[in-house]
């Protein structure tokens, strides 16, 4: 069957989204607010959560693995939901399946550098995105001069797989990772890391409130909508569409987390199959 963007009930395909873990359910949460009709199709990889501290190498292996998944089971599009992801694979991941790859470090620098307005730009994510150097580069592409100061907080991650996003602990632990950028004048502090929007209410409150926090989730919902667009596959039927999510850990402690964090109000969820991935580990 081929399928094209044309008919009128359009793309029926649904969008690809993939995560080291429940990270990326803030994409997915960003993706429907702005897109309620397109379906998803979530792969988080619990079952090998963390990624940040891992070699680049193995975060490609595991990326190409679950990009293969998706597009077999018939995606229209890849949305790689976790910097940490695109800083190891993104150009393989675009050579390799055919479909648009739609990323979240691009999208992020771009806001941060319409935010900013002393040129003092902070980041936070994994050990992998934060090495990289891609946020660095990927701003001083778009303005010369503004600074970056970077910072990994890899605890961070641990909290919010766990649900937790508002502990004395985490707070003490958000203290230490971000008095330095604090304390560095940044105006303006990109969450490089999908998990990190879980967490917008303690960072800000640690930060303090004239710094503008720049969430990749939002900004690469509005890249996806561009890309669905200028590649006639968005879906136009009426029809309610349908979610579903995947992941290669427990497939119980998923449903909690991801209820949690997606909202009751995300209709589909409740009865969406929370299924499993099988994956070496
Ligand atoms: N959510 C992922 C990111 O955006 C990383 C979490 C992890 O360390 O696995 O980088």
């Amino acid at each position: 069957v081929v399928v094209t963007g044309s008919g009128v009930s359009g793309d029926p395909r649904p969008l690809g989204v993939f995560d080291s873990g429940v990270g990326g359910l803030t994409v997915v949460r960003a993706i429907v607010d702005l897109l309620p009709g397109e379906p998803i199709l979530y792969v988080g990889d619990n079952g090998r959560f963390p990624y940040g501290p891992r070699p680049v190498e193995q975060i490609r292996g595991f990326a190409l693995e679950i990009a293969e998944h998706l597009v077999t089971r018939g995606v229209k599009m890849l949305v790689v939901a976790c910097n940490s992801i695109e800083v190891a694979a993104i150009s393989d991941l675009a050579a390799a399946h055919g479909v648009p790859v739609v990323g979240v470090i691009e999208p992020g620098a771009r806001a941060a550098v319409r935010a900013t307005r002393n040129g003092r730009v902070g980041l936070i994510g994994t050990e992998a995105t934060v090495r990289s150097g891609a946020y660095d580069r990927a701003i001083s592409a778009l303005a010369p001069d503004v600074d970056v100061l970077s910072r990994a907080c890899p605890a961070f991650v641990e909290h919010v797989e766990r649900g937790d996003t508002s502990s004395d602990e985490l707070l003490r632990r958000a203290r230490e990772y971000l008095g330095p950028l604090r304390e560095g004048g940044v105006d303006t502090l990109i969450l490089g890391c999908t998990h990190y929007p879980m967490l917008s209410g303690l960072i800000q409150l640690v930060m303090g409130e004239d710094v503008v926090l720049v969430s990749s989730a939002e900004e690469t919902a509005k890249d996806v909508y561009a890309a669905l667009v200028s590649a006639n596959l968005l879906r136009r039927d009426p029809a309610e569409p349908r979610h579903e999510f995947l992941t290669t850990g427990d497939r119980e402690s998923f449903r909690r987390i991801s209820h949690h964090f997606l909202g009751p109000e995300l209709r589909g969820v409740g009865t969406a199959a929370v299924g499993v991935v099988e994956v070496a580990t």
